[in-house]
Order: structure tokens, then C-alpha cells, then sequence
């Protein structure tokens, strides 16, 4: 490709999602523009950085703004009159009501849609309801543009973000032109291309797994894949500590059943982990607009409900049995070590662990706190008597019990010896279910799980 002939792209949205996407189409060779209204953020990228943790991403953005590939700017103007292609990746947080809030999809796709020049596509990566899609087509028409619209759902995982988009599983393009929808499968065949020499700037090594597959569909199934695919990884969650909380009371060890259920090839291992519960910015707001949305369409998603239910009574589940374990907790210094919603990153959205370490200061607990990287995410969403220490050590010494509640290896590698010298107390509550009982035990400490039996 000749410079003057290089595909310029926009994408707007500076999230976990949009910079991952900009950083990694920059790196295989476009032009790419990333919008934002959010001044510290686009400051924080101007300087060659991510404003999250996310391992690999400075690698990438870092040379890409120097090179001038990667343009963090406020400006429509200047970036999508130009644009062959524009991103929508802004966000859609849920509405009190759980429904989601679509308010920035909309002002976005206007703003857009009014500069874009003729032929260019519009792509949503945001992940709305079914049906959005068609409102937008709608709002193009009565604004007398013919823009193509095209659904292109992320799977990327905080945390594992680059690798997960240079190996993914799948890549879904849905809308009305088969055309438009290809030519966006040919950005990400074009990453796909270069993803070993990309994981090796970014210090990545990427899975051994299939070639990506492309689904090339309807606009709203595409719509839909997006939101089931996540529903479903969420009912698993639930439905294994649904049988969790059963594995507590009959005494079996939750992770022996899912490792025997899941070698089942037609159901498999992933995501049938008990513990804590699952959290972040999309699993919690998926699912409540997934029952939210199906409602307007009148059907009730029963299952769905259930699953949030179960999701919502984990920490507490965990904090009731920590309870059992050391009676009154008044006073007690408890730790919650794990702030973050899962290792790899520094999100806390909808964290568990704040959750937890938040019930239990609510019932009277002298609780410390402790996360490899979210101690300063997690600040303003615990309470105020939550002290925040900057390292387990400092945050378990003389504690009464240690509770693990982010699969960190930082944290999860604590030796049992050391931590039962750390100690005041002898209880280690195992959120995330990885430490072997046995050996807690010969460290002559107490051991909590979730399903592990008693
Ligand atoms: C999730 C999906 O996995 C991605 O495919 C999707 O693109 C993304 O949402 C999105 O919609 O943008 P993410 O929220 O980053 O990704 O994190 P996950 O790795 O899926 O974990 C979600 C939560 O479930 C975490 O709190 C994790 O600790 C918990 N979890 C996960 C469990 O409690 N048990 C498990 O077995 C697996």
C-alpha cells in the first residue's frame, strides 16, 4: 500500500475496548484516529500511554502517537471527514433500571454520520441491545445519509486484551451490505496476519489455537451474538456456585466436581469456577440489559434474573461464612487482599472484592485492604474506614483472617507458612478457590472456600 492509499480510521471512544482496537489497527499499518472527549485521557495517550493497566498496550501506543499512526484527538472535525472507516466503541453504562443507557451510541453515530464522507463505514463495537442497530440505519436515513452500518461485537478480556484480539476465536461482521461487512473482516484478517511479529513488540506470547473464524451475519444476530456470548459465560459462573453453595453443605470439593463435569467436551472447564462471583464493566451491565431488552420485546428471561441473583448473593455468602468461622466480627481486623474485579488489570467496576471488603466494614470489621495495581481505582468505591495499604504484607499483619479474593499471582503464590507468621488469626477465606486446603491445614492454619466442603 502506498502512503496516500493507507485506509484512515477512526475510532471513537478511548476505552479499554477503543484504545486496544486503535493501538492494534495502527500497529498493522492504518492511520488511526482515536477520539475522545476526555482531556486526561487523551493527555495520557499523547504520551505514549495507556490511562489502564493492560499488559502490552504502552508497548504498541508508544512508538504508534511518535510515528504519528496512532492520533489521540478531541476533534471530529478533523478526524472523520477523512475517515474510511469509523469505530463507535463509547460507552454504555445501564440505567438505574438496569436497562442500558444508550444516550452516547446515539451522539456519537450523529455526530459521525454527519461528517463521514460517502462510502465510509460505520462499525458498532459498543455493545448495545438488538435492535440498535436498526435505530441507527434509521437516524442515517432521516439525516439523508446512506452510511453502512455494521454490527462487529468485541470478545476481547481486561487483562488480556492484545492477545485476545490477535487470536481470537472469532470475528463477527453483521449488517445489511455483505460488502461493508467484509471490508471490516479485512482489518482484522490483516491483523491476524502480522499477530506474531505484533505479540513480540507488545512482549506477548500468544495461545496455540485455531486460525480466527469469521461469522459473516444478519445485523441483528450479530447484535445478539455479542450479548449471549456474555450471558451464557455468566450462567456458567452462577450455575457453578449455585452448586457451590450445595458442595459447601454435602461436603464435596467444588473444583473436583467442575473438573469432572467439565471434561465433558460438550460442555468444557472454562468458566465454571466458583468464588466470589463475577464483576467488571460488562458481565453485571450485560446481563441486567439483557433482561432488560428481551422485556421490551415481552419475554422474561427467568434464568437470566437467577443468574444475577446468585451473582449479587456470593459476597455475601462468603462474608456469612467467614462469620460462622470467627464469630462476632466487631472489631476484628479483617484483610481483603484483591480489589481488582480479576488479576490483569486495574478495573475495580462492579469488583467483588470491594463488595466484600465493604460487608464486612459494614458489619463492624477493622478491614485493610490490598491490590497489586487497584489500589487507587478502588479508593472511592470503599468505605471510608477501608484502609488501603500498599502491600499484603503491610495490609494482613495482625490480621485475624486473610481473604483472597483476586486470582493475582502476586497473591496467590503467599506461601502458607508466611502467612500464618503474618497473622494474628488462623483463617485464610479462599475467594477464588486455588489454594489446596490440604497444605492451608499443615501450615496449621483454617481454610474457607467456596464449595470446597467443610
Ligand atoms: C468479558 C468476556 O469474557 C469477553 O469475551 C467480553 O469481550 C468482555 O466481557 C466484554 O463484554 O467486553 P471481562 O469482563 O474482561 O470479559 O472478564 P472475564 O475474564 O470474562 O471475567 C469476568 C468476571 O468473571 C471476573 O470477575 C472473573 O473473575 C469472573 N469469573 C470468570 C469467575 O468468577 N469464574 C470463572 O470461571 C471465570
Amino acid at each position: 500500500m502506498r502512503a496516500s492509499e493507507v485506509p484512515i480510521i477512526s475510532v471513537v471512544g478511548v476505552g479499554y475496548v477503543g484504545l486496544t482496537t486503535a493501538a492494534l489497527l495502527a500497529e498493522a499499518g492504518y492511520k488511526v484516529y482515536a477520539i475522545d472527549l476526555n482531556a486526561k485521557r487523551l493527555e495520557t495517550v499523547r504520551a505514549g500511554r495507556s490511562f489502564f493497566y493492560e499488559a502490552g498496550l504502552d508497548e504498541i501506543i508508544a512508538p504508534n502517537v511518535k510515528s504519528g499512526a496512532l492520533i489521540p484527538t478531541d476533534s471530529y472535525q478533523e478526524s472523520i471527514p477523512q475517515s474510511d472507516f469509523v469505530f463507535s466503541c463509547v460507552g454504555t453504562p445501564d440505567n438505574p433500571d438496569g436497562s442500558s443507557n444508550l444516550s452516547y451510541v446515539f451522539s456519537a453515530a450523529e455526530q459521525a454520520a454527519g461528517l463521514m464522507k460517502p462510502g465510509a463505514i460505520y462499525i458498532q463495537k459498543s455493545t448495545v441491545p438488538v435492535g440498535t442497530g436498526a435505530k441507527i440505519k434509521k437516524l442515517f436515513l432521516d439525516m439523508g445519509r446512506k452510511t453502512p452500518y455494521v454490527s462487529n461485537p468485541e470478545f476481547l478480556r481486561e487483562g488480556t486484551a492484545i492477545e485476545d484480539t490477535l487470536s481470537a476465536d472469532r470475528v463477527v461482521v453483521g449488517g445489511d451490505s455483505r460488502k461493508a461487512a467484509e471490508k471490516v473482516a479485512d482489518l482484522y484478517r490483516d491483523i491476524e496476519s502480522q499477530s506474531q511479529t505484533i505479540a513480540a513488540k507488545a512482549e506477548l506470547t500468544l495461545p496455540d489455537i485455531p486460525a480466527t473464524r469469521y461469522f459473516v451475519t444478519g445485523l441483528e444476530s450479530a447484535e445478539m451474538i455479542k450479548v449471549t456470548a456474555n450471558a451464557f459465560l455468566a450462567l456458567k459462573i452462577s450455575f457453578a456456585n449455585s452448586i457451590a453453595k450445595l458442595a459447601d453443605k454435602a461436603d464435596a470439593d467444588i473444583n473436583e466436581v467442575m473438573n469432572g463435569v467439565g471434561a465433558d467436551r460438550r460442555i468444557g472447564r472454562a468458566f465454571l469456577n466458583a468464588g466470589r462471583g463475577y464483576g467488571g464493566g460488562c458481565f453485571p451491565k450485560d446481563v441486567s440489559g439483557l433482561i432488560s431488552s428481551a422485556a421490551d420485546y415481552g419475554v422474561d428471561l427467568a434464568i437470566m434474573t437467577a443468574a444475577a441473583d446468585v451473582n449479587e448473593s456470593m459476597p455475601g455468602y462468603i462474608a456469612k461464612k467467614a462469620q460462622e468461622a470467627l464469630g462476632d466480627l466487631s472489631g476484628k481486623k479483617l484483610t481483603v487482599a484483591g480489589l481488582a474485579f480479576k488479576a490483569g488489570t486495574s478495573d475495580t467496576r462492579r469488583s467483588p472484592g470491594v463488595k466484600l471488603a465493604n460487608l464486612l466494614s459494614h458489619a463492624g470489621a477493622s478491614v485493610t485492604a490490598y491490590d497489586p495495581k487497584a489500589n487507587g481505582e478502588a479508593k472511592e468505591d470503599l468505605r471510608k474506614d477501608v484502609e488501603l495499604c500498599d502491600s499484603l504484607e503491610q495490609a494482613a499483619k495482625g490480621a485475624e483472617a486473610l481473604f483472597i479474593s483476586t486470582d493475582w499471582p502476586e497473591l496467590i503464590s503467599i506461601e502458607p507458612a508466611k502467612l500464618k507468621r503474618l497473622l494474628r488469626g488462623d483463617l485464610l477465606v479462599d475467594c477464588m478457590n486455588v489454594f489446596d486446603p490440604a497444605e492451608i491445614s499443615k501450615a496449621d492454619l483454617r481454610y474457607i472456600g467456596v464449595g470446597r466442603g467443610r
